[in-house]
């Protein structure tokens, strides 16, 4: 199968016509799915962004979301209005709430949004503030201490998330592909060409992802994890161990891309 792979595609920097040229694209490629790594829109419009997108397509959408996702909205009630809307919409499919996705006879699919957990890098001397303290319901109001114990806590859930259907995935198929949103290890959290440093680590990666991912994979040598995921806006590889390879893509405001086309066996 081919599979189109999307990461910040940001549609609310797009005109409706602008949104329709960019799922032409995307179209032309002849996928027979395509693979969505967040930052889709904004909370008040995701919904539309979503539903337009997989008319569009007319293919299976699996995705999770990123942190823009749930600005002007709360992390809780965007997760639950998404997963309605998917009951109703058969062709998207949103992976934070589902399990494993089989895409062929030896290759599954799972995914979660991932959080940039304060773990990695140095949060109490980092001066990076993002908008998704001032827009996300959740992350508004906070202590310093405070934000970075919320942090932890939807890192924490992405990996108790995963860390339920990661091993099952394993023991049923040769591969497995894992879409994210934030990259899960300090070496896949690439900016312009370099790992991040210290000050952007902490909000910029999930470590909480990355040790399930580490621990899971170091246990089955025989099997293979591609992880895909985004919001750096800077492109890379990290081998991360000789059978877990993470690939963060690129990514730029008001000008979506298609990251990849994927053949899968
Ligand atoms: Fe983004
Ligand atoms: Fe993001």
């Amino acid at each position: 199968m081919r599979a189109v792979w999307l990461t910040d595609i940001h549609l609310d920097f797009l005109s409706p016509r602008a949104c329709q040229d960019f799922f032409a694209r995307v179209v032309s490629t002849t996928p027979d799915a395509v693979f969505l790594t967040g930052d889709v829109s904004i909370a008040p419009s995701l919904l539309d962004h979503l539903s337009a997108l997989s008319d569009a397509i007319n293919k299976p959408v699996y995705f999770v979301l990123g942190n823009h996702d749930f600005y002007h909205g709360s992390i809780t009630k965007v997760r639950a209005r998404v997963r309605q809307f998917c009951r109703t919409h058969p062709s998207l499919n949103y992976l934070t709430s589902k399990k494993i996705v089989p895409l062929t006879q030896s290759t599954a699919l799972v995914g979660h949004d991932g959080w940039g957990d304060g773990r990695y890098g140095d949060y109490p001397h980092s001066t990076v503030r993002l908008n998704d303290h001032l827009l996300i319901k959740e992350l508004t109001g906070l202590t310093s201490t405070g934000l970075q114990q919320r942090l932890m806590r939807l890192g924490d859930a992405a990996a108790t998330s995963l860390r339920k259907v990661v091993p099952d995935a394993l023991n049923r198929y040769q591969q497995v592909i894992l879409l994210t949103h934030v990259p899960p290890f300090r070496e896949s959290c690439w900016y312009q060409g370099r790992v991040s440093n210290d000050d952007w680590l902490p909000l910029f990666a999930c470590q909480a992802v990355g040790d399930v991912l580490r621990e899971e994979m170091a246990k089955r040598p025989d099997r293979r994890m591609t992880v895909y995921c985004g919001h750096t806006h800077s492109p890379g590889t990290a081998q991360i161990l000789p059978n877990l390879l993470v690939v963060t893509g690129a990514a730029e405001y008001g000008a979506p891309q298609i990251n990849d086309v994927l053949t899968i066996d």
